[in-house]
């Protein structure tokens, strides 16, 4: 989705476009997917070079994060008072007053793109090009929720009915994207949103706040919650005036919240253990380069990412893939994201408990194809880990880890391999690499998996065309995907009005 814009002369600080004006020429009765950076250009190089020199120092968010600190339950009571007053006036408003909205704030991000990128890498570490598909993602979000309430509300047998109150609490991998669709999704429905961003990218949603509340959001209508992860967040998710929950986030956190708010309708989106198969009729030039990019794209930290590969037959026993497999990860640059030259970035924190254990430590039978070396004394900076001989039903084959590892398995058989492939106890993103008909018919019959890729990288999902969600343990009461059509339906209470009236 690239296409060759001049973001310098996009960036334009504060002179924006007029409301109404469309970020992009749409296409009647179509979705356009926002276009990421063309980072080939001369002049697009530059621009994320200036990005790049402010990153060391950036404080951007840091005053608005500050603020939106809390320390008592009282505060957490305050704060739902603060959202459900302003809530009505929010709700009462025409829908296409809240879709525009929703757009205004499309067209803030395309022109603070550069801003939200900088406080991303500056905060959490993400490289500019993987922070900049997050920003097109975000708008997408924005613009087709937008598109999405209007044509919910066209209806003229659904009687909607907005829920008044909704705690959203993103990630810190997906700092841009995942905080910016928990909260269009909701407000646009009329709902009123506190939002809670993980702690390590507390900056990042401030600023993502602030884009919306500019745009025209009431600010007591989105609070941003800096709440502990004590008895103080817990009063915030167990209050009983919360509606409903938008959650990313470790499958573990999810079942907590479950247990401490029975009842509470939670949409959560948790972990996963996904592989790749690659089958002797795929093209392995293309099957080793997406392996490596979806395994170690912002250092594996994504709950889409690839962190088994499963080879078939011929493929394993022949050295070809596991050679350029090799080469692809042994020739990825890493450093962070203040370096030009950097491709893979560095991980949030030093690893540490498992993580720890899956960068150092082998299994029964396995052997490093790549041994993951720590590049500095942070403990933040590792080179990318390929281990081979993963035996099915082993400690790496079920583990979900979260960082710059890669496990080979062996299958006999496309039925062995897809075995393996469901044999954890997640269903998140799952892929084939195939380019005989028969086998991916076969496969897509029998994989459990919410996100289904076929001969390309597994992650990335790209809104409306790919709408995004789990199965199994990888995701909590979730009836539809995010970025998908019948997402904003599942937040709302819908009468069907030709039974009601
Ligand atoms: N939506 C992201 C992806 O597809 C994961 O959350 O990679």
């Amino acid at each position: 989705t690239h296409r060759t814009q001049d973001r310098a002369a996009e960036t334009v600080g504060d002179a924006l476009p007029e409301l109404g004006s469309e970020v992009l020429p749409a296409v009647p009765g179509r979705f356009v997917n926002t276009p990421d950076t063309d980072l080939s250009t001369r002049a697009n190089q530059e621009w994320a070079e200036q990005i790049t020199h402010r990153i060391r120092t950036s404080r951007l968010g840091q005053a608005e994060a500050d603020a939106a600190v809390i320390s008592t339950t009282d505060e957490v009571d305050a704060a739902i008072r603060r959202a459900l007053d302003a809530q009505p006036a929010w709700a009462a408003r025409p829908v296409a007053e809240r879709a525009g909205v929703l757009r205004r704030a499309a067209q803030l991000y395309a022109a603070r793109r550069d801003e939200l990128l900088e406080v991303a890498a500056s905060e959490t570490g993400k490289m500019l090009e993987q922070g900049d598909p997050e920003v097109s993602e975000g708008m997408d979000f924005l613009l087709f929720y937008a598109d999405q309430m209007e044509a919910l509300e066209a209806q003229d047998d659904l009687a909607v009915t907005p829920r008044p109150l909704t705690l959203v609490t993103p990630p810190w991998n997906f700092p841009i994207a995942i905080p910016t669709g928990g909260m269009a999704a909701p407000l646009v429905t009329g709902s009123a949103v506190i939002v809670k961003p993980a702690p390590q990218a507390r900056r990042t949603g401030a600023v993502l706040v602030r884009l919306l509340h500019e745009a025209g959001v009431p600010e007591d209508v989105l609070i941003l919650l800096d709440a502990p992860e004590n008895e103080v967040g817990q009063a915030l998710v167990s209050d009983e005036r919360v509606d409903q929950l938008i959650l990313t986030g470790a499958y573990d956190t999810a079942s907590l919240f479950a247990r401490w708010r029975p009842g509470l309708r939670i949409k959560a989106e948790t972990s996963g253990k996904n592989a790749i198969i690659v089958t002797p009729q795929a093209d392995l030039d293309l099957a080793a380069k997406d392996v490596a990019l979806s395994a170690f794209g912002h250092a594996g930290q994504k709950c889409s990412a690839a962190s088994l590969v499963i080879t078939v037959g011929s493929v394993s026993r022949s050295r070809r893939f596991r050679s350029q497999l090799a080469d692809a990860v042994l020739s990825l640059p890493v450093g962070y994201p203040t370096d030009p030259t950097a491709q893979m970035g560095p991980i949030i924190e030093p690893a540490a408990g498992k993580l720890a254990a899956g960068l150092t430590t082998l299994g029964p039978g396995e052997q490093w194809l790549s041994r993951p070396v720590q590049l500095d004394e942070t403990g933040r900076l590792w080179s990318p880990g390929v281990r081979e001989g993963v035996r099915e039903g082993s400690e790496y084959h079920l583990t979900e880890y979260f960082g710059p590892i890669l496990g080979i398995m062996h299958a006999d058989t496309l039925d062995d391999a897809i075995r393996m492939q469901n044999g954890t106890a997640y269903g998140l993103t799952a892929g084939l690499h195939s380019l005989d008909p028969d086998e991916v018919a076969h496969w897509t019959a029998h994989v459990e998996a919410g996100n289904l890729y076929v001969n390309r990288g597994i992650t990335g999902a790209i809104v409306e065309r790919q709408a995004f969600g789990g199965w199994k343990r990888s995701a909590i009461g979730q009836t539809a995907k995010a970025g998908g059509p019948n997402y904003l339906v599942h937040l709302v209470d819908a009468a069907d009005a030709r039974t009601d009236r």
